[in-house]
């Protein structure tokens, strides 16, 4: 059966062989908005530790940029530290990073950090309901925490720990995890609102699917 999707443009219920500037009109089907401008580009990269989120470095060192070769303008949507792993987005869609970085969006984050030390409930209070003093004029808190396994080695406890956060000052990870005394040994980003990193080998990319698009737009009100 073929499935007949309700398109709206601009609000209004589209007619047939209506012709549409994609650059311009807003265009959903089944309430979803559809993302037509294909002038506009959407990589999603698995950071390697090493590279540097920048689109040049002075030093010559490896770039976001470099990785995925393309020349069109795309920036990546946030930051991620030299030895920080994972999702990054980048993108030529300025309305889009905008609203996927600004703290009023409040976008979750999700970061798996392995860190020195066990994460027992104490942290998990400390990191979720109590707050950590960063400096900042309030405390912080974690949106959620999960402990997603520890190990005893020789060199001391291990643990692994996944946090949902929605804020987005420089180092937030590492630097609440040193407050807690469980420093940050390697950290990956998995998750950015409905975008996930899944089974990304380290290093590749690939474009964004018009369904991850559509969840982004939709996560920011767009
Ligand atoms: N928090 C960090 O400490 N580092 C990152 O790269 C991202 C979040």
């Amino acid at each position: 059966m073929v499935r007949q999707g309700r398109v709206i443009v601009n609000g209004d219920f589209a007619e047939l062989g209506q012709r549409i500037d994609s650059a311009v009109d807003r265009v959903e089907v089944d309430g979803l908005r559809v993302q037509l401008d294909p002038t506009k580009q959407y990589f999603l990269l698995n950071k390697a530790e090493g590279v540097i989120t920048t689109t040049k470095d002075p030093e010559g060192r490896t770039t976001v940029l470099d990785v995925i070769g393309i020349h069109e303008r795309v920036f990546p949507v946030g930051r991620l530290d030299i030895a920080t792993e994972g999702l990054l987005l980048l993108t030529n869609d300025g309305e889009l990073t905008h609203r996927l970085t600004h703290p009023s969006f409040e976008v979750t984050k999700t970061y798996v950090a392995e860190v020195a030390g066990s994460i027992g409930r104490g942290v998990i209070r400390k990191l979720t309901v109590t707050g950590v003093d960063l400096g900042e004029e309030e405390l912080f808190k974690a949106d959620a925490v999960r402990v997603l396994g520890s190990r005893k080695g020789p060199g001391g406890n291990r643990a692994v720990v996944e946090l949902d956060v929605h804020e987005g000052p420089k180092h937030l990870v590492r630097r609440v995890m040193e407050a807690v005394d469980r420093p940050v040994l390697r950290l990956v980003r998995t998750g950015m609102g409905p975008l996930k990193l899944g089974r990304m080998k380290t290093g590749s990319y690939r474009h964004l699917t018009q369904a991850e698009v559509d969840a982004l737009y939709r996560e920011v009100g767009l």
